[in-house]
């Protein structure tokens, strides 16, 4: 029997766009496509066996081994830090980090500055690039409320279309980053799955020059 591969997809709309890349690269699980609440699905004829996990935890799973490789976003990566191999960037859920605030926002330097966002570390590494002094108010989501409110100055957070920030009357005064969705591997399951992995990647990859 074939060993499989244990993957471990985002949910949501990244994931659907992923997992469609992992079919077109010859890995496909047709049940995956049955509209129900299961988290696991598999095909043993070409070894895979998919789990639908929440985006910010892909790199958890992967990390501790639960999940041989997964697609995480850049964003992720860059503010957990996960000891995990990054294979590829699969192209795909582009967008980018930015600074935004209210069109009239002017920074004065001598006060500190209130920063919203769910990525703190992110948020910390940049404004210490620039030696600005900051407080970090740590939210879940719904960012682009914090400074309507007055809860901060700025946001650090994901601009795709730039849609919400426009629908909430805030601009972008600095896109700093860019995002996409990255393959990365389990450190130790890599050497045991290493002709699985590779020949994924490999699959992968060519998906991406079609894009
Ligand atoms: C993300 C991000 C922005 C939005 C950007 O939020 O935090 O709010 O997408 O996309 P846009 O530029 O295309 O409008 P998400 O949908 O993940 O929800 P959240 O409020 O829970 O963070």
């Amino acid at each position: 029997m074939k060993t499989m591969l244990n993957v471990a997809l985002p949910k949501g709309r990244l994931g659907e766009k992923v997992y469609y890349m992992f079919e077109m690269a010859g890995f496909p699980c047709p049940s995956i496509k049955e509209n129900n609440r299961k988290l696991i699905f598999e095909n043993q004829e070409v070894g895979v066996r998919y789990f639908w996990v929440k985006p910010s935890d892909v790199a958890i799973y992967v990390e501790r081994g639960a999940a041989d490789v997964g697609v995480a976003g850049k964003d992720i990566l860059l503010e957990y830090a996960p000891d995990v191999y990054e294979l590829l960037d699969l192209k795909i859920g582009a967008c980018n980090m930015a600074v935004a605030a209210k069109a009239d926002f002017v920074d004065d330097r001598k006060r500190t500055l209130h920063v919203a966002t769910k990525f703190k570390n992110i948020a910390k590494k940049y404004y210490a690039g620039l030696g600005r002094d900051i407080d970090i108010i740590h939210l879940n989501g719904s960012i682009e409320l914090a400074p309507i409110l007055g809860l901060s100055d700025v946001i650090v957070d994901i601009v795709e279309t730039g849609t919400t920030l426009k629908e909430n009357n805030l601009v972008v005064f600095d896109k700093f980053q860019p995002i996409s969705a990255r393959l990365i591997a389990n450190k130790a399951n890599f050497k045991f799955k290493s002709e699985q992995i590779e020949k994924i990647c490999r699959s992968l990859e060519k998906q991406t020059e079609n894009l």
